[in-house]
């Protein structure tokens, strides 16, 4: 039987350099093989042990687990974080106990259909407990496989997904599974880490795609950004000939509490402050790009009669020479001093 080389090292590296004390380690006991599973899913090794540590105290086994109530389980889970794991895992406790007659299942199927256990936890779980020949693929086994074969695609959408599973798969030794899963888990988290990789020290460099295309920070890819919306408006820039009127934004939402010029259609916004323009001009358009959406400016130059009031409701006018100084968002400020500070 071929084994890879990737492989091969990766279990000779592991039974070398990997990590052989962690607490739920040198152990065939199921149960805590899985509590430290669902533990480990989005919480680093470290944060985990002492938890892991005092929850076994409190509950030594699935029964007494599946016997405690909810609220015990969860005051015990409390400071992990993602809570529904530990709801699940008190649903699973039960399931064990009414379903599987106390004892865990040694195949990954059957593991999978159990309240939060998901195809990556079951390998895991069936490979510790029981030396199943099982694949994991989690979040840093997507990582390294990406980078060790050069796998482009956001590694969570489908056909990528697919395709690591299959090549997870196929690296499968026949023998050692513990070594070889616990290798992939700790290359991922010692060794091929996200911002920098110390590929020195990698048992699996030298036939390394990434490393040797210098690809190693683009993959694997991050996930695609959603399109940004686009939005445009126009910008009414009510000009008496010293002063500009802005108007103060509502606390909360865009441009929180700034001064800035008033918004909408031109006819519209000069009839409801009862002013008239003598003139008016669409200045060049600009965009501005914000956190969730692109929003288009349009600047409308609106020269009026200084009125005889409009300055009240948050409304103010600004004097030219003030206006760059004044509480405005950073696009209208360098539109003020393209407009007003270059004439001095
Ligand atoms: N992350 C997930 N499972 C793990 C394990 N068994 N050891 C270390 N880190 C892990």
């Amino acid at each position: 039987m071929y084994t890879a080389a990737f492989t091969r090292h990766l279990i000779d590296w592991q039974k070398q350099s990997g990590r052989h004390d962690l607490p739920w380690q040198n152990t065939r006991d199921a149960y805590r093989v899985w509590l430290s599973e669902i533990m480990l899913q989005q919480t680093q090794v470290t944060t985990v042990i002492p938890y892991y540590q005092r929850f076994l105290a409190r509950f030594p086994d699935v029964a007494a687990l599946a016997a405690a109530p909810v609220d015990d389980v969860l005051a015990h889970w409390a400071g992990l974080g993602y809570y529904a794991r530990a709801r699940n895992l008190h649903r699973c406790a039960q399931a064990i106990v009414t379903v599987h007659d106390g004892k865990f299942p040694n195949s990954p199927a059957l593991l999978a259909e159990l309240p939060g256990i998901g195809r990556s936890t079951a390998a895991a779980i069936a490979a510790f407990a029981y030396g199943t020949r099982a694949a994991i693929l989690d979040g840093n086994v997507k990582r390294v496989l990406c980078r060790q074969f050069a796998i482009e695609g956001f590694p969570g959408s489908t056909p990528v997904e697919r395709r690591l599973w299959e090549l997870a798969e196929s690296l499968l030794p026949e023998h050692e599974i513990e070594a070889y899963t616990q290798g992939l888990m700790d290359l991922g988290a010692t060794c091929c880490t996200r911002s920098k990789p110390n590929c020195a020290a990698c048992p699996v460099a030298a036939d390394c795609l990434a490393r040797s295309q210098q690809r190693q920070q683009e993959l694997p890819w991050p996930k695609p950004r959603p399109v940004q919306p686009e939005r445009s408006a126009f910008f009414l820039l009510i000009d008496d000939g010293q002063r500009l009127l802005l108007e103060r934004r509502p606390p909360s939402g865009l441009w929180g509490g700034l001064l800035v010029p008033p918004e909408g259609d031109p006819a519209s916004v000069l009839a409801a402050l009862g002013l008239r323009a003598e003139e008016c001009r669409n200045l060049p358009a600009f965009r501005h790009v914000f956190t969730h959406f692109k929003l288009t400016l349009t600047p409308v130059w609106c020269r009026v009669i200084p009125p005889a009031s409009v300055a009240e409701a948050g409304r103010s006018w600004v004097a030219h020479s003030e206006l760059v100084t004044a509480g405005v968002p950073t696009p209208f400020r360098k539109l003020f001093a393209g407009l007003y500070q270059a004439k001095g």
